[in-house]
């Protein structure tokens, strides 16, 4: 489906690519013909990934800028460095983001602010001033914004992130009709449970745990980044070009747990099941 042109005179900018699905659509981006620059907190697993992703596509440029989403002016900063450097940014995934599980009852407001900063505002931030280069000169570009499956059913213990990604969605939507008419396109992805290292350490406190979530699994795993790069290469490739304000749901099913008679899929093995429904026929014997 895709070649090596498929993002060529595209430049990226992934916030938070120094690790995890960030660096993994960053690679891929980089992958298949744009060139790719990736922000962050931590210099060191920032000239780490950038090294990596160039040394797999040594025919695109790359580059790293280090930036707290959270501060617009350093934000702001980026953006004019980048332009400085490179001439161009028509792409941004706004991935940046900051969780942890906490009974909401003990939640300090600093702990709730500080998700909400990271998420939301740094979102907000990034997107502004991306948004605004672009308008100036009149050029289009897309924005993907990463968001969560449970931005619209809200989850138990991460109140600040479903808060703040529901925000995120929100903006999504505004955007995409407010700025259709420059030709900027505003998409997102609600992904479900991805392995990656910092949101495990984070939300899976030991393996029982995950053997637990994994099995509510309706196909018995978890995705792989390289499942959800793939998507996120189409939606910024010109081959989306129609797609704005849409959110795409990448999770195996899993939030379609709560369907009546769903649970009895997970009960027992799938043949023990059939022999159960087939002895309930009218009519059937024994
Ligand atoms: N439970 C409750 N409160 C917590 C917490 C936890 N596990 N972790 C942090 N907090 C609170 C802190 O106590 C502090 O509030 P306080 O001043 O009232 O005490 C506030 O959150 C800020 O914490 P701090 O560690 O100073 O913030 P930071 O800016 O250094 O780090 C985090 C931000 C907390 C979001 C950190 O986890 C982070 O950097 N995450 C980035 C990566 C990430 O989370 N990715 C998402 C993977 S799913």
């Amino acid at each position: 489906m895709f070649t090596t042109d498929t993002l060529s005179g595209k430049t990226i900018l992934v916030t938070g690519g120094g690790s995890g699905l960030g660096l993994s659509m960053a690679r891929h981006f980089a992958r298949y013909g744009a060139n790719v620059l990736i922000c962050g907190r931590t210099e060191e697993k920032l000239v780490a990934a950038t090294a990596a992703i160039g040394k797999e596509n040594p025919a695109v440029k790359t580059g790293y800028y280090i930036a707290d989403v959270r501060e617009d002016e350093e934000v702001g900063s980026m953006i004019s460095k980048i332009y400085a450097d490179f001439g161009e940014l028509n792409g941004l995934v706004n991935n940046a983001a900051g969780n942890f599980y906490c009974p909401s009852e003990d939640l300090s407001p600093n702990g709730f602010k500080t998700v909400v900063d990271i998420v939301l505002h740094g979102s907000f931030n990034c997107t502004r001033h991306f948004g605004k280069k672009l308008i100036d000169a009149g050029l289009p570009g897309a924005v993907l914004n990463i968001v969560t499956t449970y931005t619209e059913s809200g989850s138990a213990f991460v109140l600040p992130s479903a808060c703040a990604k529901a925000g995120v969605y929100a903006m999504t939507n505004s955007l995409a009709f407010e700025w259709a008419t420059y030709g900027i396109r505003l998409n997102a992805i609600a992904p479900g449970p991805f392995p990656t290292e910092g949101a495990w350490k984070r939300l899976m406190p030991n393996p029982q745990v995950e053997q637990v979530y994994k099995q509510r699994q309706p196909g018995g795993r978890f995705g792989e980044p390289e499942e959800l790069s793939h998507l996120a290469v189409f939606m910024m490739s010109d081959m989306a070009a129609y797609m704005t304000g849409e959110c795409v749901t990448l999770d195996g099913g899993e939030r379609l747990q709560g369907g009546q008679f769903n649970f009895v899929a997970q009960m027992m093995p799938r043949e023990q099941l059939k022999a159960m429904f087939g002895a309930m026929r009218p009519g059937k014997k024994g």
